[in-house]
């Protein structure tokens, strides 16, 4: 069973009269632990393919299959504990409550399912310590650097072991010596915790460690190519 899986998913935004065409006919399947990235130029529909596939969005055409659901007919709150039951996002504005600590932004996720405070405690922290955030867990976003808060953003993402994680420009705030920190964590949680990733970049050095590439243009996959 594929993880995810888009037939004819299309979406069309109307700006007056025109149309545009943010994806059009896209089919894709990703299989569990794939480690994936849309590039092409901007405008091309990368976002808006992760915003459907994270159930963010609804498509003006075609379906999106996730996990083996067909996600349309899932109604708002459905698609909510959807969400929070398969999907980490990582975005590029990190989306972080400024005036939570780093343990309780990563927190917040897990507040949801039933667990006691010393299973939340153990998760957290077993997050914070994959992302070498453990010594700052009392930190606030403001007192941590940019990457260090984009790591995080990926610990809050991971902490709950979402099957999908996506990603969007994950690296556009971060100089290289943090984008490659990061990436480096992202490659070593999909091989631990067998997660499916799918980003949107145009960063070459997250391009570097895909394995599969796909690159969209006006909203159509124009090649899909396996790397190394
Ligand atoms: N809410 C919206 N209303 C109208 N048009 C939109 C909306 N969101 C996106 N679009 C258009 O859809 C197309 C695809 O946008 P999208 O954000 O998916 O591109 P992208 O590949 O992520 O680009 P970038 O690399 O700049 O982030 C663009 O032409 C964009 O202008
Ligand atoms: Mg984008």
């Amino acid at each position: 069973m594929s993880v995810i899986k888009t037939e004819n998913l299309t979406k069309i935004y109307r700006m007056g009269h025109t149309k545009i065409y943010a994806l059009d006919h896209v089919n894709l399947s990703f299989e569990k632990g794939e480690f994936a990235g849309l590039v092409g130029p901007s405008g091309s529909g990368k976002t808006t393919f992760l915003n459907m596939v994270g159930i963010l969005d609804k498509p003006t055409e075609g379906r999106v299959i996730v996990m083996g659901k067909e996600t349309s007919s899932l109604n708002q709150k459905e698609a909510a504990l959807f969400r929070r039951k398969y999907i980490g996002f990582i975005f590029q504005t990190f989306n972080l409550f400024p005036h939570y600590t780093a343990f309780e932004n990563v927190e917040f996720p897990l507040l949801l399912l039933d667990l006691s405070t010393e299973e939340r405690k153990e998760r957290v922290m077993e997050a914070l310590e994959m992302v070498n955030l453990a010594h700052r867990a009392n930190s606030k976003p403001s007192e941590l650097s940019g990457g260090e808060r984009q790591r995080v953003a990926i610990a809050r993402a991971i902490v709950k072991r979402p099957e999908i994680i996506l990603a969007d420009e994950p690296t556009a705030n971060l100089d290289a010596k943090n984008s490659y920190n990061v990436l480096d964590i992202m490659a070593d949680i999909n091989e631990k915790l067998k997660a499916t990733f799918i980003f949107a970049t145009h960063d070459e050095k997250v391009i570097k460690y895909l394995r599969r590439k796909i690159t969209l243009n006006d909203g159509k996959v124009v090649k899909d190519e396996v790397m190394k």
